[in-house]
């Protein structure tokens, strides 16, 4: 059949926009669910977490990379809520900090119901995909958060941290984070401590995933070998693609792959081109890398949106997956690659982290060696002995109190 050559741009632009019809096809059935957003950060940095601010309404927010109109327009059935705190609460605020972005996440969910559904396992995203709305979880981003207190991890729980990032950008007392890897901060832990082995069996009984993003190669090392279950990297791209430490090496992705464990690409161009400007064809580049060391079942999205500065061309806020599975398909990615990829890796690794939690096991209870605790704001209750021996001035007088205390209720 004869075709005229000016035919031919038409031609492409119809295919493109076959593979864009047909990446919203596939997202009606099965939509993206996105390992890492930090929306509760905007929250708390732009409103001090007063949703009932009108310039806050998520109906009409128009500063951020998320709000209602674009996580619908983008077809996100599932998101990992970040609960953030930064480094500098470590041995202060963090505990605290963390239950407030916990419970912005919970006020989320109860002031727009037509949107969001808060839930704390696999079967709840199910039900949210079912309902038309985008199934909330809450991911703890940094082990600083639990204050080196396995009594503070399993509250979290009860609270519905879901996953924890072992560690944000600095070391904590049990594992240590990327910097280590760039030479700025010194290696503590080895990876993990003996107490961060706690850390994560605990998390394992509990059934919280364990999360890698942010953490060294060493740490990343020791949890995929001790975990039970498979882990997540939240939000991490590969390093073979741009050689930033906050990406994951080629060894480890072997490792991701043998466990089944998941990495959600993370759209920072940072992290996709390694320099300022970056675009949509890079980062799928990362997803068709980690797809070839690692698996098509080893590959998630965690945009990382709102918790960065920069992000690709055409993916410039959550409204655009659709874009990004486009070129997947034009990638060959088959239908079934996609759907791992938006949803059913991140349900499967869920389900095994579910499996594997066991409530009746007997909660671990040993606690953190009192000399790994750093910060003047501490008491020691509970650890005896330990604060007699040498009593700073004060602590006298401090040692009376619980006794004028108990005098007083007699
Ligand atoms: C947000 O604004 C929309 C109109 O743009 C309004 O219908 C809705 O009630 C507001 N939501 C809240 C929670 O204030
Ligand atoms: C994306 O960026 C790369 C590297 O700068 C470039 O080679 C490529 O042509 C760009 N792709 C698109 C679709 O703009
Ligand atoms: C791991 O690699 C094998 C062999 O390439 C592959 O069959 C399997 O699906 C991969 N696992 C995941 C989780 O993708
Ligand atoms: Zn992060």
């Amino acid at each position: 059949m004869w075709t005229s050559w000016w035919l031919w741009p038409l031609v492409a632009i119809c295919t493109a926009d076959e593979f864009r019809e047909q990446a919203e096809r596939i997202m009606q059935g099965t939509p993206v669910i996105d390992g890492h957003n930090d929306l509760p950060w905007q929250l708390l940095t732009s409103f001090n977490n007063q949703l009932r601010d009108a310039r806050a309404n998520l109906t009409s927010l128009a500063h951020t990379h998320t709000n209602i109109p674009k996580l619908r327009a983008g077809l996100v059935g599932g998101q990992f809520w970040s609960a953030y705190t930064p480094c500098d609460t470590q041995n202060k605020d963090a505990v605290k900090r963390t239950l407030e972005q916990i419970d912005v996440i919970h006020r989320m969910c109860q002031m727009y119901p037509e949107t969001f559904l808060c839930v704390t396992s696999s079967e709840g995203i199910r039900q949210a995909f079912q309902e038309g709305k985008v199934a909330s979880l809450v991911g703890v981003e940094g082990g600083h958060s639990i204050d080196s207190s396995l009594g503070v991890l399993r509250a979290l729980y009860h609270l519905g941290m879901r996953y924890l990032t072992l560690t944000h950008s600095c070391n904590t007392p049990w594992a240590d984070n990327w910097l280590v890897d760039t030479g700025e901060d010194e290696a503590q832990s080895q990876g993990l401590s003996s107490f961060g082995q706690s850390v994560v069996k605990e998390m394992n009984r509990l059934g919280v995933i364990i999360d890698l993003a942010h953490v060294s190669v060493a740490t990343m090392k020791a949890a995929l070998q001790l975990s039970k279950a498979p882990v997540i990297f939240s939000h991490s791209s590969a390093y073979r693609l741009c050689g930033h430490r906050r990406n994951v090496p080629d060894d480890v992705l072997e490792l991701v792959n043998q466990t089944g464990s998941l990495v959600m690409v993370n759209f920072y161009n940072d992290y996709v081109s390694c320099r300022a400007e970056a675009n949509l064809s890079q980062v799928a580049d990362h997803l068709d890398y980690i797809k070839k060391v690692a698996g098509a079942g080893a590959v998630g999205f965690g945009g990382d949106y709102d918790g960065v500065s920069r992000l690709p061309s055409g993916l410039e806020d959550v409204s655009k997956y659709p874009d990004l599975i486009a070129e997947l398909l034009r990638r060959q990615w088959t239908e079934a690659e996609v759907k791992g990829a938006l949803a059913e890796n991140l349900l499967r690794v869920f389900e095994a982290v579910e499996q594997a939690s066991d409530h009746t096991q007997t909660p671990e209870e040993e606690p953190i060696p009192l000399d790994k605790l750093e910060g003047s704001c501490r008491t020691t209750y509970g650890y005896s002995g330990a604060p007699s021996l040498h009593r700073p001035p004060g602590t006298l007088l401090a040692s009376l109190v619980p006794l004028l205390f108990s005098l007083y209720l007699l």
